[in-house]
């Protein structure tokens, strides 16, 4: 295919709606796919870009089983939370649909039968777990059993998170389901499978040597590896009862297999989003550009005309199913084209471990947002720079805190200020003439002519992060010219000759404003409108030193990006270990409750609360604080072995329950009248037992 296809057709892996998503998500898939379609739009192409919730599977009972609520509370609140970050992130999807829309029902029902009808699918029938008591048969993540390769205890039917084998159900040893707890039984079921070794020629001619030289080493070795072990036949379908029925008589309790249903949520999203413009009424749609002529029809242009370019965005678990089954299943219809380009993403690390939402080793989506509302282009630069294209990468709060203060404050944010500012100074906010030039403005200008055409060639060869690099060096090539020039050294002798390095500067300001629109999308609509840029945005029109003319006045400016300090970062820092820490706590079982004892036994105890007048430290004691307490009866001395988890300055003042008529003890040479109650974590970490409101000193606890 030509390098410009005459269409696009542009997909971002639809997300579980089991629950929130990782920046590493963002990176994988979303990120990189919204600057290559708002680059495609810039430059007037025809492209529509989709994804949308994925609400099938198990992932989605299994997460409402966690909640206590039902599937379809856990689609519905997911998919909200989902859509509202991808909206704070600036996804400029045509649409954002949900698999579990009735138009998807359909044509994932009717993508079956197509198959179907035409003999494709094979019928088998085989024996399969089945729990007898939730009378369900078990997909292979509820079946949990020891592993036949390491012996550990509580491997699932497909993996073991031990030593990372994968597995099939029938191989656990000593299988329980966990839902009931029993042993499963085996239990005759049918299905129908895709006998996906009938297209291992095909996949060989399409994969192995169409696009051997055109897709990613990474995408194109797992796809020779999975072609090269021979392909089997998959079931599509499964019994379940959250799911897309089986469009056939008998097949009672079957849906279809989540990975079948999920990428034809790609073409159900295609038929909505034109039905959505053709009706005018938009629920899922956003209309970012005219169409013309959009009929019931539209749709197929963009899934079955061999002249459009299909593109799948997706991180590398997804590859299998993006580059051998579901192109298969386009293909064996006859009907459809299969994608031309499949660049996912390696995987995105954070601090020295692997991310993981369900360890709580995470950075979501709405956890940045909500720190950071007003940063969503801070967020896409730091993870556009450190993309995983090629291999693993890492995301540190250091990293995000020196991209963010180095580079979009110190380099562009700079620039951008310093030729506003003189130009507010000198010229009263209106771009000055461009008088002669001389050798380094020359140079600018060639080397500004030259950006664009990188920057794009970049892109359109699925290269963001090299993209993202050649944007900063626009700007530093500004900064640099201003650095060089110093205008603010010649007002007072030649305001001509500012005027000219100015005008320069803001029409570097101005290409900056376009170029950047697809990486930086809310920086360039602030940077447009302080430029009082009214043309429409124009990739075909950057390079130039036209794009401001002189006279054109502007608006005051504003501050482009602002320092992140220290202090943000560390407490990020803090919060994510903090999160961790709870999410493994959780996990552990609670300490057994102690042997019972009567009210008497209970009442003998006189517990109060008292406020910490004095506190200090123990000499040669690590543990130890000593303090004087105020019981509301008395101030006594008190010794209490907390020392490392509180310091004496935080201590004074503060309210804590005591149990007062403890017997005195002798500690380190002091005599400890009463004992300090606190509440520990089942990691041993400490916090003090407080009345919820200030209560006087010897306030009774019963
Ligand atoms: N929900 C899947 C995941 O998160 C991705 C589905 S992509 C699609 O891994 F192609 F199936 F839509
Ligand atoms: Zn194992």
């Amino acid at each position: 295919m030509d390098k410009e296809g005459k269409r696009y057709m542009v997909t971002a892996a639809l997300p579980y709606a089991n629950g929130p998503k990782h920046i590493g998500h963002l990176a994988g898939a979303y990120i990189p796919a919204d600057v290559y379609v708002r680059y495609l739009r810039l430059n007037n192409r025809d492209v529509l870009f989709v994804s949308g919730s994925d609400e099938h599977g198990t992932a989605i009972p299994n997460q409402a089983l966690k909640e206590n609520t039902t599937p379809q509370a856990i689609i519905d609140k997911y998919d909200a939370l989902l859509r509202d970050c991808f909206e704070k992130l600036g996804m400029s999807f045509d649409i954002y649909h949900r698999t579990s829309e009735k138009i998807h029902h359909e044509t994932s029902q009717e993508f079956f039968l197509t198959l179907y009808n035409k003999g494709l699918l094979t019928e088998e029938t085989s024996e399969q777990y089945y729990d007898d008591e939730a009378k369900v048969f078990l997909a292979d993540r509820y079946i949990v059993g020891t592993c036949p390769k390491c012996s550990f205890a509580k491997a699932y039917g497909d993996q073991c998170e031990n030593c990372g084998s994968s597995l099939s159900p029938r191989e656990l040893i000593n299988p329980r389901s966990t839902l009931s707890g029993k042993p499963p039984v085996l239990k005759l079921t049918k299905h129908w499978y895709l006998p996906l070794q009938n297209y291992e020629d095909w996949l060989k001619q399409w994969i192995l040597e169409s696009h051997k030289n055109d897709w990613r080493p990474n995408v194109y070795g797992q796809c020779k590896s999975w072609i090269d072990a021979g392909l089997q036949p998959r079931a599509m379908t499964r019994d379940l009862d959250w799911g897309i029925k089986v469009p056939l008589p008998n097949a009672e309790g079957k849906v279809l297999y989540v990975w079948f249903d999920a990428p034809v949520g790609y073409i159900s999203a295609t038929r909505a989003f034109f039905k959505e413009i053709e009706k005018g009424s938009f629920k899922y749609a956003k209309q970012n550009r005219p169409f013309q002529h959009v009929n019931n029809e539209t749709w197929r242009k963009y899934w079955q005309r061999k002249d459009t370019k299909l593109v799948h965005f997706i991180g590398k678990d997804n590859i299998v199913f993006h580059c051998i089954i579901f192109p298969i299943m386009l293909h064996a219809t006859g009907e459809y084209i299969v994608p031309d380009q499949v660049p996912a993403n390696e995987f995105m690390n954070l601090e020295g471990d692997k991310m993981s939402t369900s360890r709580g080793w995470s950075i979501e989506m709405h956890e940045y947002l909500e720190d950071f509302p007003t940063k969503p282009d801070e967020l896409r630069y730091a993870l556009l720079t450190n993309l995983p294209e090629t291999k693993d990468s890492e995301f540190t709060w250091k990293d995000f805190q020196a991209k963010n203060n180095n580079e979009l404050v110190a380099i562009f944010g700079n620039f951008i200020n310093r030729a506003l500012v003189l130009t507010q100074k000198y010229f009263d906010n209106r771009v000055p003439e461009l008088g002669v030039m001389n050798e380094i403005d020359q140079r600018v200008v060639t080397e500004l002519k030259s950006f664009p055409s990188r920057i794009a060639d970049a892109i359109e060869g699925y290269h963001f992060r090299e993209a993202a690099a050649h944007l900063m060096d626009l700007a530093r090539l500004g900064n640099k010219y201003l650095a060089e020039t110093e205008p603010w050294k010649l007002a007072k002798t030649d305001l001509p000759r500012v005027g000219t390095i100015l005008n320069l500067a803001l029409q570097v300001s101005a290409n900056l404003a376009i170029v950047c629109e697809p990486f930086l999308p809310f920086t360039s609509k602030k940077l447009k409108e302080m430029l009082s840029f009214s043309q429409a945005m124009d990739w075909r029109s950057t390079g130039e030193i036209n794009l401001l003319k002189a006279g054109h006045g502007f608006a005051e400016p504003r501050l482009l990006f602002e320092k992140i300090e220290d202090l943000v970062i560390e407490n990020q820092v803090y919060k994510l270990n903090e999160k961790k820490r709870k999410m493994e706590l959780d996990a552990q079982p609670v300490e057994p409750s102690k042997p019972e004892i009567s009210f008497d036994e209970f009442s003998k105890m006189d517990i109060r609360v008292g406020k910490i007048l004095k506190a200090e430290r123990v000499e040669k004691s690590k543990k130890l604080l000593k303090f004087q307490v105020d019981t509301g009866m008395d101030t006594r001395t008190v010794l209490s072995g907390i020392a490392e988890h509180f310091t004496p300055e935080e201590m004074v003042g503060k309210q804590v329950t005591l149990l007062v008529n403890l017997a005195p003890r002798k500690i380190m040479g002091f005599e400890s009248q009463g004992m300090i109650l606190t509440a520990a974590d089942k990691d041993g970490k400490l916090r003090l037992l407080q009345p919820s409101d200030v209560v006087a000193p010897g306030s009774k606890i019963s």
